[in-house]
């Protein structure tokens, strides 16, 4: 059997966690900071809780040097919520409407769940040339004049599609699903109006999303049609405590971040997170039973898709794989195939480790 040291998880969802937050969460359960009570019946009220609260916003400010014109507020529930609780926040009345761009799977889902509340005009990005995939340059966008926003999903995590250009649409505002590259690499904030991601990809644990708001998006819709508890308004006012908070996972968001800084922070993770996905793609590009049809230019760097020359060599992959200790490298349900997926807390070791796998299979089976 193999230890907890030798076994990679490379799921698209919940990521790994790094040893020493893990130790640390050991600790806690027990006696959190010395006051003999665990992590896990602090009242969210307390002043110890609220240290947490204003430590996490720090972390985040710093990192992603956020502007002082955006709060920073955490939702329940995962990123499909914003789903709908973007439109009814930003949305006047049903008769506006929304520019969505669309460029795989989950933009996709955003977009029919827009749908209930607005007129959504959809925008395709992605296309194909000779059989490759490729996405059009944000110029060629064909924005509405009177749209309330624009929202599209940066990574597609997975189609593996990757939007690596900024927006830059004068008076527009700008609405990012970012769920899966949130804190993988410096990012100019002042371009977004909104930026959302759920917590359990690169922030710690599911059951929370961390929202970037520019101040001037907060109070949009004045009806009283918006669920309080979604309210951001509401969210912002009661520091994202209008209703009981999950406190273990916004805790265990706090010392992931914590562990970011101590990495160096968002330059040298974006260093790292490109040599990871490096490494594998030039495997998939070398070998003759790996095949990846995304243009180099919007390849995803966080979650890398293919699929393999037949349908036994897939199964033999999933299985030999698992057998070896990378755990999670199925595809999703909806496009099959084979998905890797490197948030931050997936070790250079582990990616190295694969890739050499990878290699020794593609010359056993090629
Ligand atoms: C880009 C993106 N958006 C939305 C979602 C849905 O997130 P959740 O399951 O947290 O609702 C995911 C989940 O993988 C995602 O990757």
């Amino acid at each position: 059997m193999l230890y907890k040291k030798e076994i990679f998880n490379f799921s698209a969802s919940q990521a790994m966690i790094p040893d020493v937050v893990l130790k640390q969460i050991k600790k806690d359960l027990f006696n959190w900071n010395n006051k003999n009570i665990s992590i896990m019946e602090i009242n969210h009220r307390s002043n110890y809780f609220i240290s947490i609260v204003e430590s996490t916003k720090k972390y985040l400010r710093e990192l992603l040097n956020i502007p002082l014109d955006y709060k920073i507020i955490f939702c329940f529930g995962g990123a499909r919520v914003q789903f709908s609780i973007v439109p009814i926040n930003l949305i006047k009345n049903k008769f506006n409407s929304a520019d969505y761009v669309n460029s795989g799977y989950w933009s996709n889902n955003a977009i029919n769940e827009a749908k209930k509340y607005c007129f959504v005009n959809q925008i395709n990005a992605v296309y194909k040339e000779n059989n490759v995939i490729k996405v059009y340059p944000m110029d060629n966008w064909l924005i509405s004049n009177n749209s309330s926003y624009l929202h599209y999903c940066p990574n597609e995590t997975v189609n593996g599609i990757y939007i690596d250009e900024l927006p830059n649409f004068h008076n527009h505002i700008v609405v990012a699903d970012c769920s899966s590259i949130i804190l993988s690499r410096v990012l100019d904030i002042s371009k977004f109006g909104i930026i959302y991601a759920s917590t359990q990809k690169n922030i710690g644990l599911s059951g929370l999303t961390l929202l970037i708001i520019r101040n001037d998006l907060i109070n949009i819709n004045k009806s009283k049609v918006i669920p309080s508890a979604f309210n951001y308004q509401y969210l912002v006012k009661y520091n994202s405590m209008f209703s009981t908070p999950p406190t273990f996972t916004w805790y265990v968001v706090n010392l992931i971040l914590k562990w970011l800084k101590k990495q160096g922070g968002l330059s040298s993770i974006e260093k790292i997170n490109k040599i990871k996905s490096s490494i594998l793609y030039k495997i998939i590009d070398n070998s003759t039973i790996y095949h990846n049809n995304i243009s180099s230019t919007c390849r995803s760097y966080t979650n890398i898709t293919f699929t393999l020359s037949n349908s036994n060599l897939h199964e033999l992959f999933l299985k030999e794989s698992n057998n070896a200790g990378f755990l999670n490298l199925a595809g999703h349900r909806s496009v099959g195939g084979i998905r890797i997926s490197l948030y931050n807390s997936m070790p250079l070791l582990g990616v190295k480790k694969l890739a050499k796998f990878m290699y020794n299979f593609s010359t056993k089976y090629s």
